[in-house]
């Protein structure tokens, strides 16, 4: 069982990679939170684009102190990832990667993995987490055009001690935007849905 202060409430991490609010990823991962539902919910939502995350220097830092040494908000980010029960995270497409913003704030996890692999004091808790990848391409249908950029957010989630449980790969967004889209949406909804049932699942 969860301990804390939140320990009654499903706690969901939702990081938004795209630069743009409220287009084709940020909607995605809005249908699969409504899916989620907000009874028993306490929702954080991290917009990668929006905060003030520094790129990883490499300086090792967090090889000695599990943690890491730069002070600015991804430091709230670590506590969110902590707390969190479910972890959705999205990005749009850029050339078959995360978006930058993404990736600067996966890098910075470097510090998680030092701490549980360098120093043994775990920046977060080793409770299991549940995660979903949503990411959007403007391309038409291609499979293997998610290949590196799954790669990422798959490794992310090791990191970070979350079980991947499904994912969500959309094409051709650039001719077809997802607002326009009700079977795409439906999915999303649907993922929503498993990642609560899962949770349930995973509590009892
Ligand atoms: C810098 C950049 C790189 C992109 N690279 C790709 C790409 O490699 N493959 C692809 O299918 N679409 C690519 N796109 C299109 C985006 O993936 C697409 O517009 C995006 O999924 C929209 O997501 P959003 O509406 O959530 O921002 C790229 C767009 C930008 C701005």
């Amino acid at each position: 069982m969860r301990g804390g202060i939140d320990s009654n409430m499903i706690n969901v991490l939702a990081i938004y990679g795209s630069h743009r609010r409220g287009q084709n990823s940020d909607i995605l991962v809005y249908k699969i939170l409504e899916g989620i539902g907000s009874n028993g919910t306490s929702t954080e939502r991290v917009y990668a684009s929006s905060q003030n995350i520094k790129n990883c220097t490499a300086c090792e830092g967090c090889y000695k102190l599990g943690r890491c040494v730069i002070e600015d908000e991804m430091q709230k980010v670590y506590k969110a990832i902590d707390k969190a029960d479910i972890v959705v995270s999205s990005s749009p497409l850029y050339f078959y990667s995360v978006s930058s913003h993404m990736k600067k704030l996966i890098d910075r996890c470097q510090a998680v993995w030092a701490s549980k692999y360098r120093t043994g004091s775990s920046l977060i808790s080793k409770k299991h987490r549940i995660g979903y990848i949503v990411c959007t391409a403007g391309e038409p249908e291609n499979k293997s055009r998610f290949e590196c950029a799954v790669k990422v957010l798959e490794l992310f989630y090791k990191c970070i001690n979350t079980e991947l449980i499904g994912s969500l790969l959309v094409s051709n967004v650039d001719i077809l935007h997802v607002k326009d889209s009700e079977d795409i949406q439906q999915k999303a909804l649907e993922a929503g849905h498993l990642l609560r049932k899962n949770f349930i699942l995973h509590e009892n």
